[in-house]
């Protein structure tokens, strides 16, 4: 078999264009425009360019975008501030402090001052509560953007064997509580599962969220299964020349492209999906500040 593939590059173009309807309705109707807020200390080229293409997206989205740039050695009580005052920004109705942040600061603090109705990472452990008691949250953006593709390709997921590799506050655990919330059967695999091989061959829906390269291979995946690759991984790849990279997932692509019934790519996949959640969650969280309907294909 040859799985189809599940193009998230096209899907986000999709969310994209909904985001940009609802932008345009917001402004004619309510007078409202959505700002989004990104926040980046120190020079990380890699959250550079993610920033970048944040601002870009939204602004084309017909958003606002408020890009705040500290130096590495800001120090936390100054960046409370920041976020504080953003806090109070009426503009301003997303706000996402880039990480990693540099050491010396404290990272949950610093999430945790965000106004949870304006945290649209959805990492703030109000939201996190709420996910998971099955209360309105802001949902992370990866699995957002993950759920979303299963549900288009899958319809009801009810009843389905999900396994979940990886249990990370910003991807595993997010996706089990909306997996969990749509029926299925959910289970959490992790650097301490045993044979692991065996229960991924278990899933109907694999998602692959560990952050090592080419992990996941075909044997096992479950025949026809759907594989969502959550890997960014940038290895060396001598075959385009010394010193080259390439980007890489944390499936074996062809090995389990053979086995899946589709498969997310990387690039290509999950990545441009959690940029175009970003900007629904920014939305959303517009249209619950303002009192405003919640656009219903924006979200889970
Ligand atoms: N760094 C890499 N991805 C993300 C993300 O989705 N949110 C935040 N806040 N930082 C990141």
């Amino acid at each position: 078999m040859s799985a189809e593939i599940i193009d998230g590059k096209a899907f986000a173009g999709t969310v994209r264009e909904r985001v940009s309807g609802h932008v345009k309705k917001m402004v004619e109707t309510h007078g409202v425009q959505p700002g989004l807020a990104v926040v980046l200390v120190g020079e990380d080229p890699a959250s550079q360019v993610y920033v970048r293409n944040k601002g870009k997206q939204t602004v084309e989205c017909g958003m606002a975008s408020f890009e705040h740039k500290y130096d590495a050695d800001i120090d936390e009580a100054t960046l409370i501030g920041v976020v504080e005052k953003l806090n109070a920004d009426p503009k301003v109705h997303g706000i996402l402090v880039q990480l990693p942040l540099p050491k010396h600061l404290n990272s949950d603090l610093i999430i945790n001052t965000i106004a949870p109705e304006k945290d649209v990472d959805g990492f703030h452990v109000v939201n996190v509560g709420r996910l998971g008691a099955g209360l309105k949250a802001m949902v992370p953006c990866t699995p957002l953007g993950s759920y979303m593709l299963l549900k288009d390709r899958m319809g009801d997921l009810s009843g389905q064997n999900a396994v979940i590799i990886g249990r990370s506050n910003i991807v595993g655990k997010p996706m089990g509580q909306l997996l969990l919330q749509a029926n299925a059967t959910v289970t959490i695999a992790h650097s301490r599962t045993k044979d692991l091989p065996a229960i991924c061959k278990q899933a109907d829906i694999l998602v692959a969220a560990v952050g090592r390269p080419e992990m996941v291979k075909g044997d096992w995946v479950k025949p026809g299964a759907t594989v969502i690759d959550v890997g960014i991984n940038r290895v060396p790849a001598p075959e385009k020349g010394e010193g080259k990279h390439k980007i890489v997932g944390d499936c074996d692509y062809a090995s389990c492209a053979e086995v899946a019934g589709a498969i997310t790519p990387v690039p290509g996949g999950i990545g441009p999906m959690t940029i175009a959640c970003l900007l629904a969650n920014t939305v959303t969280a517009t249209a619950r500040i303002h009192g405003l309907e919640e656009p219903a294909d924006l979200t889970f």
